[in-house]
């Protein structure tokens, strides 16, 4: 609230973002992963990471079980909870986007507006949206955690693509197919588009 933040002053740092990015030899950025659950997010942000990685570039992964461990332990999955999420998450990105790493969120992320509220908090540009498609049809066959199956039987309520909305990204700057494409293709899709773009 306006009460909680009016006497505090946000410091300039004289290490800045570009005094980062000049010394790890590449731009910072947030690879935002949406999806459905199941539809490969973590799988492709942690292939993405490990050729970040073999490059030596600065890179991080914030991922949706992790998270909900930790930073967000106790938001549950209603619309507002998961709205909470997100922003947290939106502003941890940037925090470490600041820091000049490579930031890749996987988390479902089902409402645009909060997706939208997410890229806002970076510069633009800074802000790749990568839309993990995957048919509702295909995450459920595949199951891996088997949660559509309890989900189904009602077990799990307000679970996504089943008793709770995914929004598709109507913009993204990037969608990637998991039933057609292999890890190794999507993970070059996505390694092509920082090159493009001069990130790396
Ligand atoms: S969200 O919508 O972005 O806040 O969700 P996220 O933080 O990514 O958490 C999704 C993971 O939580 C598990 N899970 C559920 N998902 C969707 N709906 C309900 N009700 C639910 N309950 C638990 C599920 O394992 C998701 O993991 P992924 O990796 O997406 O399969």
């Amino acid at each position: 609230s306006r009460e909680g933040t009016a006497n505090i002053v946000w410091h300039p740092t004289t290490v800045t973002k570009e005094d980062r990015q000049k010394r790890a030899g590449h731009k910072s950025c947030v690879i935002w992963f949406t999806g459905l659950s199941g539809a490969g997010k973590s799988t492709l942000a942690n292939a993405v990471e490990n050729e970040l990685h073999q490059r030596e570039l600065a890179s991080y992964v914030l991922d949706g079980d992790n998270i909900r461990h930790g930073l967000n332990r106790g938001l549950g999955f209603s619309a507002e909870d998961r709205k909470e999420n997100i922003r947290r998450i939106g502003e941890v990105a940037k925090l470490f986007v600041d820091a000049g790493v490579i930031t890749l969120t996987a988390f479902i992320s089902p409402y645009l507006e909060d997706r939208a509220l997410a890229r806002s908090l970076v510069a633009e540009g800074e802000f790749i949206e990568v839309y993990v498609k995957c048919s509702l049809e295909e995450c459920e066959r595949r199951d891996v955690k088997g949660l559509y199956e309890k989900a189904r039987k009602g077990e799990i309520g307000q679970f996504t693509g089943i008793s709770s909305p995914y929004e598709e990204p109507i913009a993204p700057e990037l969608v990637i197919e998991t039933g057609t494409l292999s890890v190794e293709q999507s993970v070059a899709t996505v390694i092509d588009y920082l090159h493009q773009r001069g990130i790396i």
